[in-house]
């Protein structure tokens, strides 16, 4: 399979911190591939890295054979690359639907002119906004949802709803930071579902997740860091296997099996 995003020997530090050391990584084209390790293992690092959130102070990122080290966030967005986070972050004064065409906009984004003019132009494209926004929603299950303020919906149903917004990007590579932390297992399965139809649409799909029974369940690959390396890949069955990988949950006071940990708040 061709490789979408290699990553070769990233290093970000903080401080005394060595957040991540020397990883290489590539995710392929089309996969599900699962970012697991312990609290504090460089998994959000990864993604900030990837998206220009942190800069690495060693290492490169190629983006479909594109060299993308030390773009700017907005840039790698417009590549095709796009995330959830972690902690939740909806804007809760606004629609659910609303929260969807912010996404829209801003990959369309036109000059502050046409904006202020309202074109034609404009005034279609809004149209069609508001028409993906809806097919947006019903997508991920919440097209019923589509008139509530963000702040109404339940906990699952927000999770839900960055993941449409990240969608709303059309990415071609979508990140997803513990997409299923603090769901019960009804709203995980309906993730899990919609992660797949999201790989059916062609798009590829990279998770960090502590809940093995989701990570086992989807994964075609999984990489596992431990305190900033990467520290074994496979299919989840040489995972679940790997001596390394079972040493590194030990010590850390989990298994690989735990159903959940507790995840530490985003920097
Ligand atoms: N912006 C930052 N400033 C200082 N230290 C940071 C920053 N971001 C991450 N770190 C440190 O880097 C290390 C890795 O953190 P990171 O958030 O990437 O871990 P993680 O694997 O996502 O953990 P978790 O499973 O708890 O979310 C930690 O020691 C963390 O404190
Ligand atoms: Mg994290």
């Amino acid at each position: 399979m061709a490789d979408l995003l290699v990553i070769e020997g990233l290093s970000v530090a903080f401080g005394g911190v060595q957040a991540l050391n020397r990883v290489s990584l590539s995710v392929h084209e089309g996969e599900i591939l699962s970012i697991i390790g312990p609290n504090g293992a460089g998994k959000t690092s990864l993604f900030n890295s990837i998206t220009g959130a942190y800069l690495p102070n060693q290492g490169r990122l190629l983006f479909r054979d594109k060299e993308i080290t030390g773009r700017k966030p907005h840039e790698i967005a417009r590549l095709g690359i796009a995330r959830s986070f972690q902690n939740l972050k909806p804007f809760a004064e606004m629609t659910v639907r609303e929260n969807v065409l912010i996404g829209l906009e801003r990959r369309f984004s036109y000059g502050l002119l046409a904006t202020i003019l309202r074109s034609t132009r404009f005034r279609d494209e809004e149209l069609n906004h508001r028409k993906s926004a809806g097919e947006l929603l019903e997508f991920v299950g919440l097209g019923r949802r589509s008139r509530q303020l963000a702040r109404n919906l339940t906990y699952g149903e927000q999770k839900m709803l960055e993941i449409a917004r990240a969608l709303a990007l059309k990415p071609t590579l979508l990140l997803l930071d513990e997409p299923v932390a603090g769901m019960n297992p009804t709203e995980t399965g309906f993730v899990m579902e919609l992660v797949r139809k999201v790989r059916g649409e062609g798009i590829t799909v990279v998770i960090i997740e502590h809940d093995m029974k989701m990570v086992m369940g989807i994964s075609d690959r999984i990489c596992v860091l431990d305190r900033g390396e990467l520290i074994a890949t496979g299919d989840p069955d040489e995972i679940r296997r790997n001596p390394r990988v079972i040493e590194a949950y030990l010590g850390g006071g989990a298994t690989p099996n735990a159903e959940k940990q507790t995840p530490n708040p985003e920097p």
